[in-house]
This record gives structure tokens, sequence and C-alpha cells, in this order.
């Protein structure tokens, strides 16, 4: 594992609550903590979330050279389900970008099957190209990228159908009032076992590393709808993202506010950050159950620079009821 990995994973240097302290007392910063007013949406604002996945679109094509690309290893320490999971589980990747995440998941564990979406398709071309370059147990078959922008059309039908969804939940309400009743559930209808045809049957682990934050704040609830959505009953779902004052937060120019934490950059992508509170509402209020949610807090070093970086990350684990 490289240094910064490792920097990355080992995770307390700081107390998050001295670095609010220190940020909530600066007047330098006190343009980062007002309150946002946001004007009444419009039918130009809805067009305008399409012109997010654009700007992902152009940001990629502009880094196609690969330099975007850095093999997050750190995922399997943070999140070890993704090597105990049962012999052939599924993961949705979903913004996979190069494979960043996808290739760790990939190489954890060789029964793992990732399906990878994201809304650019140059991206996920560039995600093939390096996943297929590796010398990964059976890649060739384990690793499914497909086009999608999950936060303004939603996941494709063949992850799980409509009716795969009801009868799972009809058969969820059958097994929890069998049980309530003391009596011998059959569980052979859930997700597991339907691979009908229709679709999939769903994936038994969502990964959302550094994506919801480049979701619209006013679409987040709806996007992480349709990861719940597509997660069998007792699913988890990984999550990773920028905290509230972290380094990168902080530089961004007063201008540069589209939102109550939320920054657009020059080249039109879109940064959140987020609070432990805001991801817990965000995750609970669809229907998670919370397991694990806390801040990363890491400093770093700019040998070059000689200086020193706050980063702060938000680690989260959920669980959708069985
Ligand atoms: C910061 S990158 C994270 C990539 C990867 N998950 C990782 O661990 O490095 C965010 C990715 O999300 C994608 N993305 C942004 N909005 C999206 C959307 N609405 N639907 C699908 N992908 C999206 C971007 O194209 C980009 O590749």
């Amino acid at each position: 594992m490289s240094a910064e990995a490792e920097a990355e994973y080992f995770s307390k240097d700081f107390e998050w609550e001295t670095l609010r302290q220190e940020i909530e007392d600066n007047p330098s910063y006190q343009y980062h903590l007002l309150p946002f007013t946001y004007t009444p949406p419009s039918q130009q604002e809805e067009i305008q979330v399409s012109e997010d996945s654009k700007a992902w679109k152009r940001f990629h094509l502009r880094h196609s050279s690969g330099k975007f690309f850095k093999e997050r290893r750190y995922l399997l320490k943070e999140f070890p389900e993704l090597v105990s999971c049962k012999e052939f589980s599924k993961v949705l990747e979903v913004g996979c970008g190069n494979g960043s995440s996808a290739i760790p998941i990939l190489r954890g564990n060789k029964d793992i099957i990732v399906y990878a979406c994201d809304c650019s398709s140059e991206t996920l071309e560039r995600a093939k190209e390096i996943v297929h370059s590796t010398d990964i147990f059976a890649v060739q078959n384990r690793f499914h990228p497909f086009f999608c922008d999950f936060a303004f059309t939603g996941f494709p039908k063949w992850l799980v159908c409509d009716s795969c969804v009801e009868s799972s939940s009809l058969k969820q309400q059958e097994y929890s009032s069998d049980v309530k009743e003391g009596g011998v559930a059959d569980k052979s209808g859930s997700y597991v076992s339907r691979e009908c045809g229709c679709c999939i049957g769903g994936v038994d682990i969502v990964s959302l590393i550094f994506t919801l934050s480049a979701v619209p704040q006013k679409k987040m609830s709806s996007a992480i709808m349709e990861c719940f959505s597509v997660l069998k009953p007792g699913g988890l779902l990984l999550f990773r993202d920028y905290g509230l004052y972290d380094m990168t937060m902080l530089r961004f120019e007063q201008e540069k506010r589209v939102g109550f934490r939320e920054y657009m950059r020059s080249d039109g992508t879109r940064s959140y950050f987020f609070c432990l509170d805001t991801v817990r509402d965000l995750f609970v209020g669809v229907g998670f159950i919370e397991l694990e949610l806390e801040y990363c807090c890491v400093k770093s070093v700019n040998r070059r620079k000689g200086k020193s970086m706050q980063r702060v990350w938000v680690h989260g684990k959920f669980r959708k009821p069985a």
C-alpha cells in the first residue's frame, strides 16, 4: 500500500470538533457558513441537472490520460465486507470513474461480480481498458460497466425489475409476519434465487465512493432512494465522501457557492461537503439502518510546498432492512 493510501486509511490525526471550532471562529471563512437563499425550482433548473453529467463528461475527456486514476486500496480495510461477502456477491459501484474503487473490489475477492456505472461513456471505456489490463482473476467475466445517470434517470430495470421488487416486498411482509407469529418462514423467494431472466435480481452491495457529492443537493434523496431500490433485502450501502470543512471546501471562493455547503468548480462539476447529520438524514430518511458513520480526519503534508493540509472525509455503512 502506498504512503498516500495508508494516510487515507489511518483516520484520526485530529478531532473534527477542534477543526470545526477553528473554522467557525475564523472571520475569513465566514462566507462558507452563511445560509444560502435558493430560488424556486424552475423548468430551467430541471434541465440544469443533465448539465451536471455533461460537465463530468467534459471532465473525463480532459483527463483521459489516466492521471485521474488512483487505486483506492484502503477500501478493503475500511469495508472488510467486500472481502468477506458470500460467493458471487454482486456489487454496484455507482459513479465508477476510471475504476479506482472497482479494481480493489475485484482484486479483494475473486468471486465478486462488479456492476459499475457512470454518466460518462468516455470514462467507462477507460475503466474497461484499465480493468482488463490488470492481472485480476477472471476479470473479463466479473466486471460489467454500463452507462447511467442515476440521479437523473435512475438505474436500468435489468438490475431489478418492478415485479421482482414487488414480490420481494410481499415476501418480506409475509416473512416478517411469519416471524412475528412464530411460524417457519420460507426465504427462498428472496432476490437471491430470483434469477428470473427479467433482471439480475438486485445487488448485495452498493458502493457510493466520492459520487454523491457530485449530485445536486436537491436530487440526493431520490438518488439514494434509487440505491435503496436496487439493493436486495439485507444488502449493504458503503459510503465515503467529502466531509464538512475539508481543506478543498475552504479553498472555494465565495462566488463558487451554488448552495449551502455546495460549490461548483470552473469546469461545471459540483461538490457538496457532508456533515454526519446530513448523511444520517439522507440515508435513514429513505429507510436504511445506520451501522457506522464517522469522520475520517487526516493531516497530510505537501513536502514540496511544506504545507500541512487537513483532510476530512465521511465514512458510512448502512443496511437495507432484511
Ligand atoms: C470523484 S469521481 C469518483 C469515482 C470513483 N467512485 C472512485 O472511487 O474514485 C465521481 C464520479 O461520479 C460520476 N458521476 C457524477 N454524477 C453522476 C451521476 N449522476 N450518475 C452517474 N455517475 C455520476 C462522475 O462521472 C465521476 O466519474
